[in-house]
């Protein structure tokens, strides 16, 4: 995962490795964005509505993740509110939800196009946690009971609550943009979209500040990474390693369709084909740590690049980030205007009628965006701000240079990882 930005809208944090800061919240508005966040987590907490409803997105998505009709939705959510802790049968028999009709998938809560993040279970039984499922991170976190005053509104952790529950104990520490995240290692079963990882390790972090001010006001309590083993910190086996070694899955694949301001859907073990039109277009994947392709030219308007470069394909990316040269040139042609210090852009939300299309090419296929799809739109405190989808980051070889292709592009176009025949898919989402 690399950053998030959106300069308003709290966003996902930032990975140490491009070394990028975590949010760019104006200093002298930080405080009443994080009021804001806090006064709407507590509204959501405490069902501000007169009760827990199902406007409750927290209930919705803990009472979806084993899938579920109405009726049981609506007694899971009478159930688990307050808590955010799952009936255990509820999340066993539960069939997927009408509108998600794929055996097993999970609802990806949409948060201001900047935040994507679904709900898994931890423990027996299962407590709910919110997480971002991360394609360019390996390691799956939640914060535990000992995490204090940051982890105020985060769902938490607690060993001794459950009966499946294992001790490792080794320290564990991963490094984000301005600091770790660090705490310690432990097992237990993760419950995903109806199946279950069992004994898979993780870590229950109680230090946070590596992620400053991003995580208090994030809508997720950890990640779950969704990269290979490779760049697993101490080597733990990923979520999906351990579905596939524990004959969960029909096939080593899941895919994303994201929803644009609206609820989207992780699949596992297979392909919702319903969120896609026309064929799927197969890239191979060139190195097994993120998911890597080569990206064998960019073109922005009239101007173009045909070198090689390699690119990530990251859902805990909010933007498309790229050389920061290839960024600048391109901000300067669109009329963006820079950030100072962060390597992101603005840009005035007249112009974007205007822009011209950004053309990647995939082996062989091009993908094209136009500006109502690279800009991304937020509103707060009543009012309207452009963020250019593009931000500059520079990576040396041998893994740069590096295009870092996020939700800007994971929105226009559904993606399959395919961990069996180590390739992704593209197809317009739908
Ligand atoms: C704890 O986890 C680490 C990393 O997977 C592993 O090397 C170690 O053997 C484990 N220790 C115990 C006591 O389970």
């Amino acid at each position: 995962m690399l950053l998030g930005l959106l300069l308003l809208a709290p966003s996902a944090p930032t990975a140490g490795e491009y070394g990028v800061p975590s949010l760019r919240v104006p200093l002298e508005r930080q405080a009443s964005v994080r009021q804001l966040a806090l006064e709407q987590e507590l509204a959501a907490r405490a069902g501000a509505h007169g009760e827990c409803s199902a406007s409750d997105e927290r209930c919705v998505a803990a009472c979806h993740f084993g899938g579920a009709d109405e009726t049981q939705v609506a007694r899971c959510i009478a159930a688990s509110c307050g808590p955010a802790t799952l009936v255990g049968d509820l999340s066993v028999h539960l069939r997927p939800p009408a509108i998600f009709r794929f055996p097993h998938s999970v609802v990806i809560s949409d948060y201001q196009n900047a935040q994507y993040y679904g709900t898994i279970g931890l423990g027996t039984p299962p407590k709910a946690f919110k997480v971002i499922f991360d394609t360019g991170s390996s390691n799956l976190w939640v914060p535990n009971t000992e995490c204090g005053l940051a982890c105020l509104l985060k769902s938490k952790y607690s060993a001794s609550r459950s009966q499946s529950y294992a001790k490792n104990g080794t320290k564990f520490a991963i490094m984000y943009g301005s600091g770790p995240v660090s705490g310690h290692l432990s097992y237990d079963t993760v419950s995903i979209a109806g199946l279950q990882a069992k004994h898979q390790e993780f870590a229950e972090v109680d230090t946070v500040t590596g992620l400053g001010l991003a995580y208090g006001i994030g809508r997720f309590d950890g990640i779950l990474g969704m990269a290979f083993p490779s760049i697993s910190v101490d080597g733990i086996s990923p979520v999906i390693q351990t579905l596939v070694a524990q004959g969960q899955l029909r096939s080593a694949v899941f895919a994303f369709y994201l929803g644009n301001n609206a609820p989207g859907e992780l699949t596992l073990g297979g392909v919702d084909a319903a969120h896609y039109t026309g064929a799927l277009h197969y890239v191979p994947v060139t190195s097994d740590t993120y998911w890597e392709t080569t990206l064998h030219s960019v073109s922005f308007g009239d101007m173009s690049s045909s070198h090689l470069a390699n690119a990530i394909l990251d859902t805990g990316t909010s933007v498309l980030a790229g050389p920061s040269k290839a960024i600048a040139a391109i901000a300067e042609r669109a009329g963006a205007v820079p950030i100072l210090g962060t390597g992101e852009y603005m840009i005035d939300c007249e112009r974007v009628p205007k822009l011209p299309n950004l053309q990647l090419t995939l082996s062989g296929a091009t993908f094209t965006l136009s500006g109502h799809e690279y800009v991304v739109k937020t509103s707060a405190f009543g009012q309207e701000a452009c963020l250019f989808g593009f931000l500059g980051i520079d990576v040396p070889p041998p893994r740069g240079p590096l295009w870092i292709l996020g939700d800007v592009f994971l929105r226009k176009y559904f993606t399959v990882f395919d961990v069996e025949k180590n390739r992704m898919g593209f197809a317009l989402a739908a």
